[in-house]
């Protein structure tokens, strides 16, 4: 017999480089290291004795089958709990409105106990250990979880590593005074350094949270506070700050979290004279996480939340020394951020040059999470290295789609809201719904019914793109029924300042089940549609994210395409991204190596005979 510490020995034997070549290069030169690595191995077993048989036996599956985040058929939902269902039992109820939607994965949005008032929409922790008690417990968390489980859907839970509240214990006892708990966050005596920093920062929310440091007159201290003054950094350059959080890692993985959504790790390190953002410690950090996880508990895969520039994202997914060793998943936000750029201008070529230039065809180990909204706001990282390229200006196109999705720009069919204007950089983000941003609510206040076509055309393009493109397609909530913006935050006193949560509405569970019931609406035909374009990703065998994916020319400037090259049945992806018909070449489709014409996504044949393929306003084609 095999016994549960031999298993663990040689997890351990297994993940040991990984993680302690990390760890010694970050914190070998401490007196304290050994006593650190004698702690961190007592916390791996610890963590690996108190996990539970049915997740050991999970992490055997996963060690037979790693490539299974990475299947056609794993498909994601995020969501506020609250929002969506109430509370986490309320979740139990929708699991069939979930799998009916061919969902496979959810995001529950931050869950974890938050501090009282604005929490940043939960992002500003205050114990990592307990629920967010408006949701419910932690064992009604394990009941649900369990549940998500026995359906074979996967569980994403949000840990913030850059931060904790600062009502969170730790803080508390810093606030107090207590010196080994100062030394968990950044805290200066006067504003000296803090003032050297700011010359090379930047500023995350520069409307309602300028600077990066607060004072707290209590302790006659600066802390550093990135995102909100009750935010505070963690210091990862202690070593116990790196145990504490492995253990709560480690906890909440045991709870059955099945993917880990690391919250701001760009900002993880600090250096002077930097952006501190995305330094090279912040990735030994992430490779040492990860494999802290892979040896105590192993079904435990990390995505990694870092929104930065093209050339800044890959390293994320791992790349030189902890290829295939980092995130398993990140955001493609320049997937996200090239649509609504497509959408907008009716023009492709800077989306090819910028997916082709900055992203490989194939990640080792890794895959990219794949979206077109989220609860955040849309930062518009395109360079301007790449505009140039194009001859394009880089300001004058990020500020035209700032217009054009705030809805002013003569002739947009968007409606959002600006958030956070930089006056210094003349950077403008923008909030919105998918469906308003897409044109859904202009139209149907005009009642337009071309309008309302187009505008669901450009939704089921956004998920037909997010589903074949390679990796997770994440749908965010109420977006697979086309919710509008939600003006009823600037009520909300805790709200009002953050236009975000314009597109955090609640779940409009009337239109969802009359949607599904196949009525006639807007909402039943986006529902209709994604429902499809999922069942059909999951039938496509060339969609598995370990396939290349490879960015070819349209050469019409308003078609995307990329082929998905799998031996045994290649596909190549199609999009208009204008309201025209268009055509392409019946050559073309068999130059870049598709024989049938056949669509997979609409199951039909595409042609007509002629030597051109016909294409629609908005058309989507999986060729295979
Ligand atoms: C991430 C979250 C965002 C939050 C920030 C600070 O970027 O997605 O919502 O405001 O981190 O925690």
């Amino acid at each position: 017999m095999t016994s549960d510490a031999q298993i663990f020995d040689l997890r351990l034997a297994r993940g040991h480089e990984d993680l302690f070549g990390q760890l010694e290069k970050l914190y070998g030169r401490r007196k304290d290291y050994g006593q650190f690595t004698k702690a961190l191995l007592d916390v791996l077993r610890r963590s690996w004795a108190e996990r539970p048989d049915d997740l050991k036996l999970l992490d055997l599956r996963r060690d037979l089958e790693p490539d299974w985040f990475q299947r056609p058929d794993r498909a994601g939902y995020v969501f506020y709990v609250d929002r969506f269902a109430g509370d986490l039992k309320g979740v139990l109820d929708k699991l069939d409105y979930l799998s009916d939607l061919g969902i496979t994965y959810v995001h529950f949005m931050p869950c974890l106990k938050p501090r009282k008032g604005d929490s940043d929409g939960g992002y500003s922790v205050q114990d990592y250990r307990a629920i967010d008690p408006r949701l419910g417990t932690m064992p009604e968390f394990e009941e649900v979880a369990a549940a998500l489980r026995a359906r074979g859907i996967s569980l994403c839970v949000d840990m913030v590593l850059n931060h904790t509240a600062k009502e969170h214990e730790w803080a508390r006892k810093a606030a107090k005074g207590v010196a080994k708990y100062q030394d968990y966050y950044l805290m200066f005596d006067d504003d000296t350094l803090p003032r050297q920093y700011e010359k090379t920062l930047v500023e995350v929310f520069p409307d309602n949270a300028p600077g990066n440091f607060t004072y707290q007159a209590a302790i006659g201290k600066w802390v550093w506070t990135t995102f909100n003054t009750h935010q505070w950094d963690l210091n990862w350059a202690n070593p116990w700050v790196f145990l504490e959080m492995a253990e709560i890692m480690l906890f909440l993985a045991n709870k059955g979290v099945d993917v880990l959504r690391f919250d701001a790790v760009a900002f993880m390190w600090k250096r002077m004279g930097t952006r501190c953002q995305s330094e090279p410690e912040v990735h030994m950090l992430l490779h040492a996480l990860r494999a802290a996880s892979r040896i105590a508990a192993p079904a435990a895969i990390h995505l990694e939340e870092a929104i930065v520039g093209p050339q800044e994202m890959i390293p994320y997914l791992g790349s030189g020394e902890h290829s295939g060793a980092e995130g398993n998943l990140a955001y493609h936000n320049s997937l996200m951020v090239q649509y609504w750029s497509a959408l907008a201008s009716r023009e492709t070529r800077l989306m090819t040059h910028v997916l082709r230039t900055h992203f490989p065809t194939v990640l080792p180990n890794a895959t990219y999470a794949t979206y077109i909204r989220c609860h955040d706001d849309i930062g518009w990282a395109v360079t301007d290295e790449d505009a140039a390229a194009l001859g394009i200006s880089g300001p004058a196109h990020r500020s035209f789609l700032s217009n054009f999705y705030e809805g002013g720009f003569p002739g947009s069919f968007a409606r959002g809201e600006l958030f956070q204007i930089n006056e210094e950089t003349g950077d403008k983000r923008i909030s919105g719904t998918f469906a308003s941003l897409a044109g859904l609510e202009k139209a149907l206040e005009a009642g337009d019914e071309t309008g309302i076509d187009r505008a669901i055309d450009r939704i089921l393009l956004g998920h037909a793109l997010i589903a074949s493109y390679g990796g997770i397609p994440l749908i965010y909530m109420g977006d697979e029924i086309g919710l509008l913006n939600d003006y009823g935050y600037r009520d909300n006193p805790d709200h009002a300042h953050d236009s975000r949560w314009v597109h955090r509405p609640h779940m409009d569970w009337d239109a969802a089940r009359a949607a599904q019931a196949g009525h006639d609406s807007p909402a039943a035909r986006i529902y209709a549609g994604t429902q499809h374009i999922l069942a059909r990703r999951a039938a496509m065998r060339a969609f598995h994210a370990g396939y290349p994916t490879v960015i070819v020319d349209t050469w019409q400037n308003g078609l995307f395409a990329f082929q998905r090259q799998s031996p045994a049945q290649p596909a190549l992806c199609l999009f208009n991204f204008t309201e025209s018909w268009r055509s392409i070449g019946v050559d073309w489709a068999h130059v870049n190596g598709v024989q049938l014409l056949y669509d997979g996504l609409s199951d039909a044949p595409v042609s007509d005979g002629s030597d051109r393929i016909a294409l629609p306003p908005y058309a989507r084609l999986w060729l295979l």
